[in-house]
């Protein structure tokens, strides 16, 4: 008997070890993601900075060209207000990724959500051949967290982009509330996953976007490893479907507070 107890006692104290190793595992791979997400957020921001500054200099070099020129020099003062404005949007939005977590559910309007993410990854999807259909009821709420729910949404929306380089596609974000229930669709026109992939890409690390593959950027795999903890921490559910060559599509189910 007292041999019973002292196993029990060994097992309780193993398996109390195990669930700290398990939290202290899951904060490691939360800063990860955190730091992932913010090299692929400055990589675009960079870039998208560097294409608003450039014609800001053309336009500046044309108006001291040609002073007389008024029509010119308003065009030309118009697009700096317009592209200093979007670069401070881009900027103040990474700013408030990278400072605002509050860790804290809140009532948000996921349009509001949407848009603000679009903006972070400030880049025109029409550029790409992507064309965006935001189907949101402007009046739809979501329970959240919100930097994490951006990030959730981030992740899909550029996993969806990279799934239609170079040749373009549709990439659709729906929503409707069922019930007590947000229900959100990230649906894309891309490459589609394999069926002996779709098994494996909530896994951390899974990626198909490396070197050999031909990716046109490297892939950390904890994107979508990620969103699901995020997602199941905030008691919803999230679902893939997909066909090869047709596109893939990401449904989450989100809880609402009464
Ligand atoms: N919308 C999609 N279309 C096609 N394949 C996808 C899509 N979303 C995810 N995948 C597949 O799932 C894999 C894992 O995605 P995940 O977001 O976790 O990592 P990643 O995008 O490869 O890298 P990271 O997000 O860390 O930069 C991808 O490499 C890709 O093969
Ligand atoms: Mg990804």
């Amino acid at each position: 008997m007292p041999q019973l107890i002292n196993k029990r006692r060994s097992l309780t104290k193993r398996i109390s070890l195990q669930q700290q190793e398990n939290k202290e595992l899951k904060a490691k791979l939360a800063k990860l993601q955190a730091l992932a997400n913010l090299g692929k957020v400055s990589a675009i921001v960079a870039h998208e900075i560097n294409n608003i500054l450039m014609p800001l200099g053309n336009y500046a070099q044309a108006a001291l060209n040609y002073p007389q020129d008024q029509a010119l020099t308003e065009k030309a003062l118009k697009k700096t207000i317009q592209n200093s404005a979007r670069a401070s949007e881009i900027l103040e939005s990474i700013m408030a990724m990278v400072n605002g977590e509050s860790a804290e559910i809140r009532r948000c309007r996921l349009l509001n959500i949407v848009k603000e993410v679009f903006s972070s990854i400030g880049r025109d999807f029409s550029k790409d051949k992507i064309k965006v259909n935001l189907e949101i009821p402007e009046d739809m709420n979501v329970d959240v967290i919100p930097v994490q729910f951006q990030q959730v949404i981030m992740n899909l929306i550029l996993n969806a982009h990279d799934a239609m380089k170079p040749h373009g596609g549709i990439l659709t974000v729906k929503a409707c509330q069922e019930k007590n229930k947000a229900i959100i669709i990230i649906a894309d026109t891309g490459t589609g996953i394999s069926p002996e992939n779709i098994e494996k890409i909530f896994e951390p690390f899974f990626t198909t976007k490396t070197i050999e593959s031909q990716a046109e950027r490297t892939g950390s795999g904890l994107g979508l490893a990620f969103c699901m903890d995020i997602i199941e921490a905030h008691n919803g559910t999230m679902a893939v479907q997909s066909e090869r060559g047709q596109g893939t599509e990401f449904k989450i189910t989100l809880p609402l507070k009464d």
